[in-house]
């Protein structure tokens, strides 16, 4: 594998462009989100070789239950197939399965397979693999702002006493690092209500490739790319990604 040293230790992914692929192949749009269940197979193998610790991608956001009723539909049931088909591999391959937004709003059954996940993994240390699913990082932010005003309500913190910190502990990422590297595939320029707070630092790189059609080599070289970068916190010199 080219990429060695500097290696991010956390990678956030938009996964875009399963609906061009398809249309631009007279196929379904449904069929586009399934070859993407394959790239997030390749793209998992490649994050475990390159020892990345924490890989998350955006599979479901809030603002998607406004497709067309049988692509949600299938998109639920294209997850609930994942959750079961990648058990057995996830849990060889060292993969600690995670998810981030409002999961109690998902189908049940959906919900049920989750925790069945993440309870089977939880020893698994190699990689966290996190699926955002019915994500909105406005609505994370807005449910922390609710969770401190409780803290204050209760006695248990002082309005002054709040910095950053605390905040960043009542997000649904409070047990990671934020990202080095965002990626986002299909050339596309937005951010979509996808981990604002978290990527304040992040570097970002945009693949023109559908998401179908990102490999492990355009992986390599997002990672490669992200390795030339410099990064400065806002400070005049560079510092090393462990900085955070
Ligand atoms: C965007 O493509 C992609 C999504 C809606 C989320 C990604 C979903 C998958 C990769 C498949 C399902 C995931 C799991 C974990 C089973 P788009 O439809 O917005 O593409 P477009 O912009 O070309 O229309």
């Amino acid at each position: 594998m080219a990429a060695t040293g500097n290696i991010p230790q956390h990678v956030a992914i938009i996964m875009d462009g399963n609906g061009r692929w398809a249309q631009e192949r007279g196929l379904l749009r449904v069929q586009g989100h399934q070859q993407g269940v394959e790239t997030i197979r390749e793209i998992i193998q490649a994050a475990r070789e390159l020892k990345i610790r924490f890989l998350t991608l955006y599979a479901f956001s809030k603002e998607n239950w406004a497709r067309p009723r049988p692509e949600v539909d299938f998109l639920m049931k294209l997850l609930s197939q994942y959750l079961d088909s990648e058990l057995q591999e996830l849990e060889k391959g060292g993969v600690k399965f995670n998810v981030i937004g409002r999961i109690d709003q998902l189908p049940k059954e959906i919900q049920e397979k989750i925790k069945r996940n993440i309870k089977q993994s939880e020893h698994n240390r190699d990689l966290v693999l996190t699926l955002a699913l019915n994500y909105s990082s406005r609505i994370e932010i807005t449910d922390a702002a609710r969770c401190l005003c409780e803290s204050v309500k209760a006695g248990r913190l002082e309005v002054s006493e709040i910095d950053e910190s605390h905040l960043a502990k009542a997000l649904y990422t409070r047990d990671m690092p934020d990202p080095d590297l965002l990626i986002r595939t299909s050339g596309e320029l937005r951010i979509s209500n996808f981990l604002l707070w978290q990527i304040s630092y992040s570097e970002i790189y945009v693949s023109e490739k559908y998401w179908p059609d990102f490999k492990r080599e355009d992986f390599l070289k997002a990672i490669q790319e992200y390795q030339k970068r410099e990064r400065r916190f806002g400070r005049t010199e560079a510092i090393q990604a462990d900085h955070d």
